[in-house]
Parts: structure tokens; C-alpha cells; sequence
């Protein structure tokens, strides 16, 4: 790859300086500017893959004004330019404004250099992605996609963003509670990227017991240990040209971390076992719904791995902020169902519409296809009614345990464990005093989170 070129404007000779000895030591090509109108110049001379602007300019200023008019000018000549902009400490509003106006992140002075350089890396990544779709965005929609049904005005921004960055080499991290359709986004960006025809591997990062995963992620070779019987070729290697999906990634232990960290900022691996390194040539979606900044704040996450994870971030919304979508994604589940149990003409009487529209799906769409599901199977007319659905009242509703089955009770402190853990399934493991694949088990049983 070419050296990212990297624009700098600050009027502060020491700010460039250091900035300068950074950035060269670690591969990017540099031009600096000391003002507004200098930094203008330059971006009409030559395209850049970045910009990293200081707000203020005249000595003693701090309006964040003269800055705010460079980001907007600097747009204007080049739309697709990523522009980060550098704040004084203490200063968030100005950030916040320039955010507004179109700048892509912002960094605090004096500033951190692994989150510098991770913000410049990913926004240089960002901004090929943008710069490329720029092109593609009047081709014909591929018809192998996977369907995604988002009506909900409250998605577009979401679909904008993913077909954009789909032809992209980024990596994408996707967001959104269980059930939302983090899995679908994953391999409809598969689906509309250029590794189309190779593998798309799904892992599913909390469903391994610790001592197999790194053999399973990264293969082993006969005789690692007492059980390889043969070599074994892992999910890195079996992605490899594809797209790595690694799914519920919070629930990766640290010691896993820093090896995916490894692998992910190298490109090579090694199988357990073997000393030959092999390289690997994937793209990593990953998906989560556990508010990872949260997790790296309490130690629990590496910041540098969220850095090489989440260059896009892909955020779904729950389904209850999706009112639109409630009824076609009905109608979409209704017509596969009624295909596959042969009972065409059925369709949804008016009143269970309404109940679908009400009903607060704390499990989201997957909550909404069972019950599509559930209706085909149990109507004895071809109207679906409101009972055949068999919604449950919201699951904070607060029954006494007494008055549940046994069943019932075991998935509400499950849920209810999650729901604290924000969905981090080993913490709520812990809680419940379970093994994590113990858990995970439930969770299939009872069709909470990840049972498909
Ligand atoms: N927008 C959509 N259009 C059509 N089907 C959808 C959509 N979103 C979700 N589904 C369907 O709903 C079900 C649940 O979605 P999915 O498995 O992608 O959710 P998830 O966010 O990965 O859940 P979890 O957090 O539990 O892993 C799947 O069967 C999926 O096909
Ligand atoms: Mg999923």
C-alpha cells in the first residue's frame, strides 16, 4: 500500500513537530500547514487521505470559529476528505460543532498517540472506502443479496452506510440488541462486497470453552496436544480471501484477545502446534450487543482491538424504534412460513396487526419471526388472531416467580441476567452461577439471544 498522505494545519510550530516525528516514524507522508489559507492550498494542489485540523488559529483565540470555517471549506473542495479535528482539553463543544459540520472524529490535545494514530488509520481506511463507492453508486443492486426488510425511516442511515462501506476493505463492527439483525447485516455485506464468491465463516466467539478456542480460530497441526489426531485447518485460514464474521465478540477472554490482536495487525498466524507462519487475507465483521466502549473502560476489552475492529461502526436500532418495519417484516416472515407449511391465503386479521404494532418485542425481530411462526401453526382459520401469535406480556412486567412454570422462571433470571450484563453473556454466566457454555445451551433452549 502507498504511504497515506496526511494533511496537518495548526499554527503551533511544536504541535507540527511532534505531530511530524509521529506520524513519519510510522508511515505516513506529511504536509503541513500553519493556516486556514495555507491548509486550503494545499488540499487544491493534491488529494489527501486525511486532514488533521487544529480549531483555533490566532494566538489567544479559542472560538473554535476560524477552524469550524476551514473544516467547511476543506469540504467543499473535497467532499469524500476525512477531517479530524484537534480540540484543546476541556473543550468538547467545539468538537461536538465540528462533528456536526462534517468532520469524522475529533482528538483532544494534548492528545494520546495509539488513539491518534488508530483514529488516523481508520479514518484513512474510511475514506478509500468512501472515495471508492463514490464511483459505484448508480450500479444495478446485486440480486444475490440476503433480505433485509427496513422500511423504518430510522434505518436509512443505516443502509446508506452499509452500502457505501460494503465494497470496502473496512472492518465493520455491528451494534444492536439480540435479535435485531446483526447476523443478516453481516452477510448482506458480505453478499455485496468483492469476496462475494469466497467463504463467508461465521464464529460464534462466547460458544467455545477456553482451551479449544485458539485451535479452532487458528487450526493446529497433528500431535499439538493429546486429542489432534490430524492437522486441522481454523476458521482464520478457512476465511481466508472471504469474511470472518466473529459474532458476540465481547465474550472473547483476554487471553484470545491478545492473539486476534496479533493476527489482525500482522496478517499471519500460526497454527497451535506448529511454528510455520502462515498468512491470511480476511476481513473481520464483527458484532456485539455489549456496549464494548463500556467494556474497555473496565478493563475488559482491549482498546486496541476495538481500534482494528470497529473502523465502521454499524449501529441497528431495537425494533421497537422501528414501528414501519413491524408490519412488512410480518408480512415477510408470513409468506415464508406459510410456503413452508403449505397454507397459502393466510393473512393477519386486522386486530392482530394492531397487537403486532403494540407489542414492545424486547427480542426483536427474531421474537417477531417466532411468532409469525407460532400464528402459521396454530390458526385453525386462514385469519391469524391476535391469540394465535401467543405474545407474552413484556418480560419486565413483574409476575411473581410463584405464579410461573419452572421453565418459565429458569429463562426470566436468565434474561434478567443479561439484561444487567448488558447482554454479556459471561458475566450473566457468572451471576447464575453457570459455566459459560452452560449457559449458552439455555440460551438455544429457551430461543434467547444467539440460538440460531
Ligand atoms: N431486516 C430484516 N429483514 C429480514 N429478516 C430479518 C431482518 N432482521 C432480522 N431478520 C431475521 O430475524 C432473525 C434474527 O436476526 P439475526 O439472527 O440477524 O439477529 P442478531 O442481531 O444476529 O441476533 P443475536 O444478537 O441474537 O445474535 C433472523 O432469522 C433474520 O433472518
Ligand atoms: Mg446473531
Amino acid at each position: 500500500m502507498t504511504r497515506p498522505r496526511i494533511l496537518i494545519a495548526d499554527d503551533q510550530p511544536d504541535v507540527i513537530e511532534a505531530l511530524r516525528l509521529l506520524l513519519k516514524s510510522e508511515g505516513f507522508d506529511l504536509q503541513t500547514a500553519a493556516s486556514p489559507a495555507q491548509a486550503l492550498e494545499r488540499v487544491r494542489e493534491r488529494r489527501f487521505d486525511a486532514a488533521l485540523v487544529d480549531l483555533n488559529y490566532t494566538r489567544d483565540t479559542t472560538s473554535g470559529k476560524e477552524g469550524l470555517d476551514l473544516l467547511g471549506n476543506l469540504l467543499e473542495l473535497d467532499a469524500a476528505l476525512p477531517v479530524v479535528v484537534m480540540t484543546a482539553w476541556g473543550s468538547v463543544e467545539g468538537a461536538v460543532e465540528a462533528m456536526r459540520r462534517g468532520a469524522r472524529d475529533y482528538i483532544e490535545k494534548p492528545w494520546d498517540n495509539d488513539r491518534l494514530l488508530a483514529t488516523l488509520r481508520a479514518q484513512v481506511q474510511l475514506g478509500h472506502a468512501l472515495r471508492r463507492s463514490r464511483v459505484s453508486d448508480d450500479e444495478p443492486p446485486d440480486q444475490d443479496l440476503p433480505e433485509l426488510i427496513a422500511t423504518d425511516p430510522s434505518m436509512a442511515p443505516v443502509l446508506q452506510i452499509m452500502k457505501r462501506i460494503a465494497p470496502s476493505e473496512a472492518n465493520v463492527l455491528i451494534m444492536g440488541e439480540h435479535g435485531t439483525g446483526k447476523d443478516v447485516a453481516a452477510r448482506w455485506l458480505h453478499a455485496a462486497s468483492k469476496r462475494k464468491d469466497a467463504p463467508f465463516v461465521p464464529v460464534n466467539m462466547g460458544g467455545f470453552s477456553e482451551g479449544v478456542f485458539e485451535s479452532e480460530l487458528f487450526g493446529h497441526v497433528k500431535g499439538a496436544f493429546t486429542d489432534a489426531k490430524t492437522d486441522r485447518v481454523g476458521f482464520f485460514e478457512m476465511a481466508d480471501g472471504g469474511t470472518l464474521f466473529l459474532d458476540e465478540i465481547a465474550n472473547t477472554s483476554t487471553a484470545v484477545q491478545a492473539k486476534l490482536l496479533r493476527v489482525l495487525e500482522t496478517g499471519e498466524l500460526q497454527r497451535v502446534g506448529s511454528s510455520e507462519t502462515r498468512q491470511v487475507d480476511v476481513r473481520v465483521i464483527s458484532a456485539t450487543n455489549a456496549k464494548l466502549d463500556q467494556a474497555v473502560r473496565d478493563g475488559a476489552f482491549r482498546e486496541d482491538l476495538l481500534y482494528r475492529l470497529n473502523t465502521v461502526e454499524i449501529r441497528i436500532p431495537p425494533l421497537r424504534d422501528r414501528q414501519q418495519d413491524i408490519l412488512p417484516l410480518a408480512r415477510h416472515f408470513l409468506e415464508r412460513e406459510t410456503q413452508r407449511y403449505q397454507r397459502p391465503g393466510l393473512r393477519f386479521s386486522a386486530e392482530a396487526s394492531a397487537s403486532l404494532k403494540k407489542h414492545p418485542w424486547p427480542g426483536n425481530v427474531r421474537e417477531l419471526e417466532h411468532a409469525v411462526e407460532r400464528a402459521v401453526l396454530m390458526t385453525e382459520t386462514d385469519e391469524i388472531r391476535t391469540g394465535d401469535l401467543g405474545l407474552r406480556p413484556s418480560r419486565t412486567g413483574s409476575l411473581p416467580l410463584e405464579e410461573l412454570k419452572l421453565d418459565e422462571v429458569e429463562r426470566t433470571l436468565i434474561e434478567r441476567a443479561l439484561d444487567r450484563h448488558d447482554g454479556n453473556v459471561s458475566r450473566a454466566a457468572e451471576t447464575l452461577g453457570l459455566s459459560r457454555s452452560a449457559l449458552y445451551r439455555r440460551l438455544e433452549r429457551h430461543d434467547i439471544g444467539d440460538g440460531s
